[in-house]
């Protein structure tokens, strides 16, 4: 027993039939699953680190309508146990008739094959969730999570056009998932507990299913692990090889997950994915799609969530520059307790914050800005997709006509937190929005920061390079013919 929980197997659909898992480590990787316990190799291990996609599959979860809504996930860094009542897919489970690999075969989408699993889960994901067909784009942008290192990405894109073009396969092992699926339904709430040979002592998984019960545990427990999407912790466990004896996991709480708006604030609970959070964000505030697409990928952005963004710390996370210039909050609880702090000042060393043991981040709250606030957000970065900020700043100023009434300037990347500049903001509030403001601003900018020197940039090129962004955002913003997005950004935004 477990906090009156019976402990029981981890529980998931699997080809339309119920699996039942026992006796492995609780962080036992889905991947590590597939290849080394089921057999199921067709799944492949790249990087192991959620960078290649080559070990991409699909996650089902059912919805209030009944059907089954598929999401890809990094293999590599999903726990086993945060399949329990839900349902996996691999490249595997998808039948040969699939528009997806045949459109991969008769696109020459594939060279030593290697990428291709990853690939061709991504496509069949898309296929699954849109049936319209998207631009070469949106293709692109589905995509950004697999990495291939020979065929090119024309023939791959070519195919995924393709396969809109081909029938749809004739089975569909849907209904029996959807069936297996209610059935796990009635389970109770998963408690799991294993031997771990590589520590010698048990490996736990709770997963509680209410809001107060999720609270109650990571108060009793404040020595737990937190787990949420994994995107950090699988690679404690992957690459770093840390003990994690006790996980106690908020997927399994809808309420945790959920985002609402009232009276201008925007409520995103701390699990909900950074997928569907940034697409809250980007739903009021148009501007920050460019930003939201290059969060790392699809599948890190579908497990991934933006309390556990929050929570780890990184002083180049993307998401708290953006939350800053927003004058965002936060929501912590421990046990029934509450407080709201201000997001600006959680942090106060590198990866440090005024989160308490046992307390979690609850909850962030997002006062969205009314017409005149102009807001931006950037981030740079080796490589376009799927990489991590070598700097990223969210940039917001109020005018009132030409002047600036408020200033909010948040950048990673250049501190050991991410931080605002209180110099540039200095600058540029109650000034016009001019460039001779602008100037000021970035003259600022250097005694806001002292950056490090590092393997994504050296200190002279992130200071040039934040002064070029708040350049950039005047040139986009400032009143007198601003410069339109298409001038600016890759891909154009509305206005
Ligand atoms: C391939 C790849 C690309 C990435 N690209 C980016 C990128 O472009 N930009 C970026 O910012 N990040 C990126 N990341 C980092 C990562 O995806 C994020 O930091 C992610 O948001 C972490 O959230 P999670 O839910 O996966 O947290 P987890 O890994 O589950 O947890 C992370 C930490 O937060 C704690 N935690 C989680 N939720 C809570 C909570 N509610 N209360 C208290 N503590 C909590 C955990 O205990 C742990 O310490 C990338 C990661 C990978 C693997
Ligand atoms: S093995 Fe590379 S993303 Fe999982
Ligand atoms: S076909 Fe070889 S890595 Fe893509």
């Amino acid at each position: 027993m477990t906090e009156g929980l019976t402990e029981r197997p981890i529980r998931f659909v699997h080809r339309g039939a119920i699996v039942e898992v026992a006796g492995l480590p609780a962080t036992t990787t889905v991947l590590a699953w597939l290849r080394e316990h089921a057999g199921r190799t067709g799944t492949k291990e790249g990087c192991n680190e959620g960078d290649c996609g080559a070990c991409t599959v699909m996650v089902g979860d059912l919805d209030d309508g009944g059907t089954v809504r598929w999401r890809t996930v990094n293999a590599c860094l999903q726990f086993l146990p945060t399949l329990d009542g839900r349902a996996l897919r691999t490249v595997e489970d998808l039948p040969a008739d699939h528009p997806a690999p045949r459109a991969m075969v008769e696109h020459h989408g594939s060279q030593c094959g290697f990428c291709t699993p990853g690939f061709v889960v991504s496509l069949a994901a898309l296929h699954a969730n849109r049936p319209d067909p998207p631009s070469r784009r949106e293709l692109a942008d589905a995509l950004a999570g697999n990495l291939c290192r020979c065929t090119g990405y024309r023939p791959i894109l070519d195919a995924g056009e393709a396969m809109y073009a081909l029938p749809a396969p004739a089975v569909n092992d849907d209904d029996a998932t959807v069936a297996a699926l209610q059935t796990l339904r009635a389970d109770p709430p998963l408690a799991y507990r294993a031997p771990d040979p590589a520590t010698g002592a048990d490996s736990r998984f709770l997963a509680p299913r209410s809001l107060d019960a999720l609270a109650d545990a990571a108060a009793t427990h404040p020595q737990a692990t937190v787990l949420a999407g994994s995107t950090d912790i699988g690679l404690w466990a992957n690459k770093q090889f840390r003990p994690l004896p006790l996980l106690i996991s908020v997927g399994a709480v809808p309420g945790f997950k959920a985002i609402t708006e009232t009276e201008g604030v925007l409520h995103i609970g701390a699990g909900a994915a950074l997928e569907d959070a940034w697409a809250a964000l980007v739903a009021h505030l148009p501007p920050m799609r460019d930003y939201a697409l290059r969060f790392a990928s699809p599948p890190v952005r579908h497990a991934g969530t933006m309390g556990g963004n929050l929570a780890n710390g990184s002083p180049i996370g993307d998401s708290a520059p953006v939350l800053m210039a927003l004058d965002a909050r936060i929501v912590l609880r421990h046990g029934g307790a509450e407080r709201t702090l201000p997001l600006d000042g959680f942090y106060t060393g590198y990866m440090k914050n005024l989160r308490q043991p046992g307390e979690l981040l609850w909850r962030i709250e997002v006062p969205l800005p009314g017409p005149a606030t102009r807001l931006r957000a950037y981030k740079l970065s080796k490589r376009f997709d799927c990489d991590i900020s070598a700097l990223a700043c969210g940039l917001a100023v109020t005018l009132d006509g030409e002047r600036v009434t408020a200033a909010r300037v948040a950048f990673g990347g250049m501190a050991a937190t991410v931080a605002r500049a209180r110099a540039a903001e200095a600058a540029l509030t109650g000034q016009p929005w001019t460039e001779a403001t602008l100037e000021a601003a970035c003259s600022a900018l250097g005694s806001d920061y002292t950056p490090m020197t590092d393997l994504r940039g050296s200190a002279g090129y992130r200071v040039r390079s934040a002064r070029a962004l708040l350049r950039r955002f005047w040139l986009e913003t400032r009143p007198d013919a601003p410069l339109a997005p298409s001038a600016t950004q890759v891909w154009e935004v509305p206005a």
